[in-house]
C-alpha cells in the first residue's frame, strides 16, 4: 500500500496498481513480464484492493485493466497450477482467494465495474472479465479460452462466464478448440459491449465511466444487481423479487432522484429521459 492524496492509504502497489482520477479507480494488474497471469499473490492483492475500494469515495467506477500489452493471461500455470500438484489444500486455499475477488465480491459489487481488455486475455481472466458490469475491448485485443491446450477444463467459474456472455455454438466452439478471437470479433458475439482501436481505448473508457457517474449510485447498483440475479427466476419469481427490490430502493435512495426527476420532468418541464440525462445534483 502507498500513500496518496491527503496521507490516505492507495491500496494495491506491487501486483496491482491502482490509479484515481476523477471518481474513477483505474485498477492495473501488474505483472507485465509474465502478462499478467494471475499468481496467488496476485490474487491476495486484488481481494485486498476491491474491497478497500468498495467504500471509498474516491471511487465512484472501478475499471479493471492490465499492464503492458496484456490484459491476462488466464491463471499462472506455474504457481497456481504446477507447485500446488500434490497439494490439495493449498490449492483450495489459493482457488479461494481467486474466486472471491475474481467473481464473488464483483459480481454484485457496489460500485460500477468496467473492465478495458487491452491485449492477451485467456482463461481465468474471462471469469472477471463477466463479473465487471460492462467491458470494452481494444480491436486488437486477443481472447482465447485456452484450457484444452493443457488437459484442463475452463473451471474457476469460466464455463459459467462463457455461458453468460456467449451463445451456446460459440462457447463451444471456444471451449473446444481453443482458437482465440478478437476483439472485433468479442464484439460481435457480445463478450464486450464496444471495441474501439487501442489508441482510443482508454478515452472511451474514461467516457463511459463518466456517464455512470452521473446517474443515482444506490439506482445504479440495484439495477445492476437486479439484472444479475433474474436469469435464474422463473418470470412469477422475477416479478415478485423485483417489487421487494424496488420497495428496498424507494427507502434506500438517499439522493430521491426518482421524484425529483418525476417533478423536473411532469411539472418543471426541465427534464426529457429522451433527449439527455437527469443532472442528479439539481434542486
Ligand atoms: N502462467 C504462467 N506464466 C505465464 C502465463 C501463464 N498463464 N502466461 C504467460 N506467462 C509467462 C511465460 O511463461 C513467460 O515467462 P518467462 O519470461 O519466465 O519465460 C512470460 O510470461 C512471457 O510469456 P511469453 O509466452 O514469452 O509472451 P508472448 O507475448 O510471446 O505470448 C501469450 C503471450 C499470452 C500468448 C502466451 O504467454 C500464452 O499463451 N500464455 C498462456 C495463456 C494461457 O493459456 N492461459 C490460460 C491458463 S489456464
Amino acid at each position: 500500500m502507498t500513500t496518496g492524496d491527503n496521507d490516505r492509504p492507495i491500496p494495491g502497489g506491487q501486483t496491482v496498481m491502482v490509479e484515481f482520477e476523477d471518481g474513477i479507480a483505474w485498477v492495473t494488474l501488474n505483472r507485465p513480464e509474465k502478462r499478467n497471469a494471475m499468481n496467488p499473490a496476485m490474487n491476495q492483492e486484488m481481494l485486498e484492493v476491491v474491497d478497500a475500494l468498495e467504500f471509498d469515495d474516491r471511487c465512484d467506477v472501478l475499471v479493471l485493466t492490465g499492464a503492458g500489452d496484456s490484459f491476462a493471461a488466464g491463471m499462472d500455470l506455474r504457481e497456481y497450477f504446477r507447485e500446488t500438484d500434490g497439494s490439495p489444500e493449498k490449492f483450495a486455499r489459493f482457488r479461494r482467494v481467486a474466486e472471491e475477488w475474481q467473481w464473488r465480491k464483483l459480481r454484485d459489487y457496489a460500485k460500477p465495474t468496467i473492465a478495458m481488455v487491452n491485449g492477451w486475455c485467456f482463461g481465468g481472466a474471462f471469469t472477471p472479465l463477466c463479473a465487471c458490469d460492462l467491458a470494452i475491448a481494444a480491436d486488437e485485443a486477443v481472447f482465447g479460452v485456452s484450457e484444452i491446450n493443457w488437459g484442463i477444463i475452463p473451471a474457476g467459474n469460466v464455463t459459467k462466464a462463457l455461458a453468460t456472455l456467449m451463445g451456446h455454438r460459440d462457447a463451444l466452439y471456444y471451449i473446444m478448440t481453443g482458437d482465440t478471437f478478437t476483439g472485433k470479433e468479442a464484439r460481435a458475439m457480445g463478450v464486450v459491449n464496444k471495441s474501439v482501436p487501442l489508441a482510443q481505448l482508454k478515452e472511451e473508457t474514461r467516457a463511459l465511466a463518466k456517464k455512470l457517474q452521473e446517474k443515482g449510485p444506490h439506482v445504479l447498483h440495484t439495477a445492476k444487481v437486479a439484472f444479475k440475479h433474474i436469469d435464474t427466476m422463473d418470470w412469477d419469481t422475477a416479478a415478485e423479487w423485483l417489487k421487494g427490490k424496488s420497495a428496498e430502493l424507494r427507502t434506500g435512495d438517499k439522493e430521491g432522484i426518482r421524484n425529483r426527476a418525476l417533478t423536473a420532468f411532469l411539472d418543471k418541464k426541465e427534464f426529457r429521459p429522451g433527449l439527455g440525462t437527469f443532472d442528479r445534483d439539481s434542486d
